[in-house]
């Protein structure tokens, strides 16, 4: 049985991906910053553990207690959205943030797991991203901690792409649609239980050849 580790999986995406994955019979860890409030993760039957992305202490403790612990496939997934202001509201402390977790976050939760995922089979890791990381896509402007945050996801997916691609890994970009969930709000137009089941069929369908690609939930290739 395929086992994942799926990050932010106490509601939204990461949550109906710990459901899907359990209910076709993979083994979930998924990661909860409170595990005391992760009763709907815990419902799936996917191990909780916990992880605040942007707490380098915590992602190494993570790394240490799964160490001896085989994970197939990595789906880095937590993240904050949110569309900030204009220049004249941007702070430092905000940009910082965007980036710790949304960007920062998983390349070091990907360095802390690369024991697990070097002791599993399939040697996948999906990075959870955002159209509106892509610079060719950003035609309106605004959102700029968010948009900045997920193109860094996107660049140092590639990095990962040919660093571990010696080792035989796929590192992928996906895009998940706008998708009601907290984060997407009730106007988006795609359920969470559609986005996931499609971006499961996106990270069950990877070859080599896609690795270091940004894809769409429904497998069109994106623009950087
Ligand atoms: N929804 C959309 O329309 C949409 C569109 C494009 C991309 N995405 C991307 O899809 C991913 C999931 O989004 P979503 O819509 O499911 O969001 P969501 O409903 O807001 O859920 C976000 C998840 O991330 C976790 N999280 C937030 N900050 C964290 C941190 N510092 N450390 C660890 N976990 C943290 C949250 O945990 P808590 O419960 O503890 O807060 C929660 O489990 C994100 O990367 C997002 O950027 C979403």
């Amino acid at each position: 049985m395929p086992s994942y580790l799926v990050t932010g999986a106490t509601r939204g995406i990461g949550l109906e991906l710990a459901r899907q994955l359990v209910a076709r019979g993979d083994a979930v860890i998924g990661t909860a910053r409170d595990p005391d409030h992760a009763d709907a993760l815990r419902a799936t039957g996917a191990r909780v553990e916990a992880l605040t992305v942007d707490d380098p202490a915590s992602v190494a403790a993570l790394g240490a207690r799964l160490a001896g612990t085989a994970i197939d496939v990595l789906v880095n997934n937590a993240g904050i959205g949110g569309h900030g202001g204009g220049l004249p509201d941007l702070t430092a402390a905000e940009l910082h943030r965007y980036l710790a977790i949304n960007a920062i976050g998983p390349v070091l939760v990907t360095q802390a797991l690369l024991p697990s995922l070097r002791a599993g089979r399939l040697r996948r890791i999906a990075h959870v991203s955002s159209l509106m990381g892509s610079v060719a896509d950003n035609t309106s402007g605004g959102a700029y901690g968010y948009r900045a945050s997920k193109a860094a996801l996107n660049m140092f997916n590639r990095s990962l792409a040919h660093e571990l691609g010696r080792d035989g890994f796929v590192c992928v970009v996906l895009n998940p649609g706008w998708v009601q969930t907290d984060m997407g709000g009730a106007r988006a137009p795609l359920p969470v239980a559609q986005s996931v089941a499609d971006l499961l069929a996106r990270i069950d369908g990877l070859t080599a050849a896609d690795s270091g690609r940004f894809f769409h939930h429904d497998g069109r290739e994106l623009p950087w």
